[in-house]
């Protein structure tokens, strides 16, 4: 399985170029169009086209492929606003980790994290300011080995492929794409430069989330039958409130596409249960959405006249939902709601012929543990903690600490040259119902084809977020 080009003999930046050229296909947008493309409608195209038909691969697979060992990570960190400057943190935390370089057009930003960098006892990073395509300037350093996107969406395609044609390992916050032929010129891009893209999805990294995966792949659940994951979050304040988020970027996307915007938060901890890219796949999703009234009945009430978002109409659908059909005949629903009022959930279901487990709250029922339609209690089931949580009691950082779990885990990846934990293929399945919700709804609830970026080899099991401790660790 280890097919890595070894990182020092680094991959050309012309070669991969003159080889996109070779092959006729480039890299921009519509790169895999052709006659398919031609025939699509516009709001097809806007998403990127259904692209179900299989672009020829340009690379060989990533699949199983490991970092190169080396004992300090030097990383970088494009995006310093509310995500990127608390990651930076986190970052700071994990042994064997150098913060080196730090891009954002606000230099503020940029300065305070670089303050971090430097209170945490680390030389002072390299710090680039100047506007929105600086950070290729970063990417060329030759000393970054890994950059953490943490822009807003419309940028994450342009900075990872900018990081893979440099050589540097990519982990992309959520969404990594926003089209279907972004997905696949990541996923050829990666196989290309033998560099790894990855989703940053923290929230497999949660404690209930890997302790089920456990609990599924020990089959305590039986044969999988169907799963749940949500990203239900009012962000309403946030979404309007002019310093939290650095311009409207966010709730722009809601005057753009109708579908499901963050699928992975939902989509990333079911996709592990049920081993899609391992043993199965997601096939097909059908999405349907209720009217879009949240964003502008919040306006009505709380925006000023003359503010511009009066400007803006909104046409994303207050909840999304969208079925997800895998190869092996199992469902799984997603939902997406940010724009109305209700607690936070992600759902986070597994159900299979011996029971279910559902989240938020907390709650289990199992054959033989339980009986008579009462649900159990999860917190019984500690001993399936995965290794990560039995040793990492108190993980710093937000979001419970799973947050800090993805970066210790993908650091401890790089430095001790192992196979990561999530790859180009999760990243471009995970997020592909951005493009493809969408185009099911302007379809009214026409099914789309899910495409296989592994191009078959999901068949084949092997392991991915339900690692065992390495024994160098
Ligand atoms: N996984 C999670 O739990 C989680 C949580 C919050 C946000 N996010 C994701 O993190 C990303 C950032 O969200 P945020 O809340 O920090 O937004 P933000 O607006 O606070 O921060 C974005 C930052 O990117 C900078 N930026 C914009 N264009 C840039 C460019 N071309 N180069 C370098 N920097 C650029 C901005 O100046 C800003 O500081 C989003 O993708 C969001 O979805 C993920």
């Amino acid at each position: 399985m280890n097919d890595a080009v070894p990182e020092h003999q680094d991959v050309s930046r012309r070669s991969v170029l003159w080889t996109a050229g070779a092959a006729g296909a480039g890299l921009g947008l519509g790169a895999f169009g052709g006659t398919a493309e031609a025939a699509q409608q516009p709001e097809e195209r806007a998403a990127g086209g259904t692209a179900a038909k299989e672009p020829p691969r340009q690379g060989r697979t990533m699949i199983g492929v490991p970092f190169q060992r080396r004992s300090t990570v030097r990383v970088a960190l494009i995006g310093l606003g509310n995500r990127g400057a608390a990651m930076a943190e986190l970052y700071l935390a994990v042994p064997g980790v150098q913060v080196v370089a730090l891009c954002d057009p606000v230099k503020a930003k940029a300065e305070r994290v670089a303050a971090k960098v430097t209170a945490a006892g680390q030389p002072a990073p390299a710090v680039y300011v100047h506007g929105d395509h600086d950070y290729e300037q970063l990417l060329r350093r030759g000393d970054v080995d890994f950059a953490h996107v943490a822009t807003p969406w419309d940028s994450h395609f342009e900075i990872a492929k900018s990081a893979l044609l440099n050589g540097v390992h990519v982990g992309v916050e959520c969404p990594a794409a926003l089209q279907l032929d972004q997905l696949w010129a990541l996923v050829d891009l990666s196989e290309r430069t033998r560099r790894h893209c990855m989703q940053l999805e923290n929230c497999c990294y949660g404690r209930n989330e890997m302790r089920v995966l456990r609990m599924a792949h020990a089959g305590k659940f039986g044969d999988l039958l169907h799963g749940a994951g949500a990203y239900n979050h009012d962000l309403r304040s946030l979404m309007f409130d002019p310093a939290y988020y650095e311009g409207p970027w966010r709730r722009l996307w809601h005057t753009r596409l109708r579908g499901d915007l963050y699928p992975n938060h939902g989509f990333g901890p079911v996709a592990n249960y049920m081993d899609l890219n391992r043993g199965d796949r997601a096939v097909s999703i059908v999405s349907v959405g209720s009217p879009s009234l949240g964003l502008s009945r919040y306006r009505e009430a709380n925006m000023p006249a003359g503010d511009p978002s009066w400007k803006e109409s909104y046409i994303g659908s207050d909840r999304t939902i969208s079925l997800v059909q895998t190869a092996r005949g199992r469902v799984i629903r997603l939902e997406h709601d940010v724009s109305t009022p209700h607690p936070y959930s992600r759902i986070n279901s597994l159900g299979g012929t011996k029971g279910l487990f559902e989240d938020y709250p907390e709650r289990i029922y199992i054959e033989p543990d339980h009986k008579n339609d009462e649900w159990g209690d999860f917190s019984a089931y500690a001993e399936w903690d995965h290794w990560l949580w039995k040793e990492h009691a108190n993980p710093p950082g937000a979001h419970g600490g799973m947050d800090y779990m993805l970066v210790f885990r993908l650091m401890q990846c790089m430095r001790l040259g192992l196979v990561p934990d999530f790859d180009v293929y999760d990243a471009a399945t995970w997020t592909s119902p951005v493009p493809l919700s969408h185009l099911s709804i302007k379809q009214r609830g026409l099914p789309q084809q899910i495409p296989d970026f592994t191009r078959g080899e999901w068949r084949t099991s092997r392991p991915g977020m339900d690692s065992e401790k390495p024994a160098d660790a």
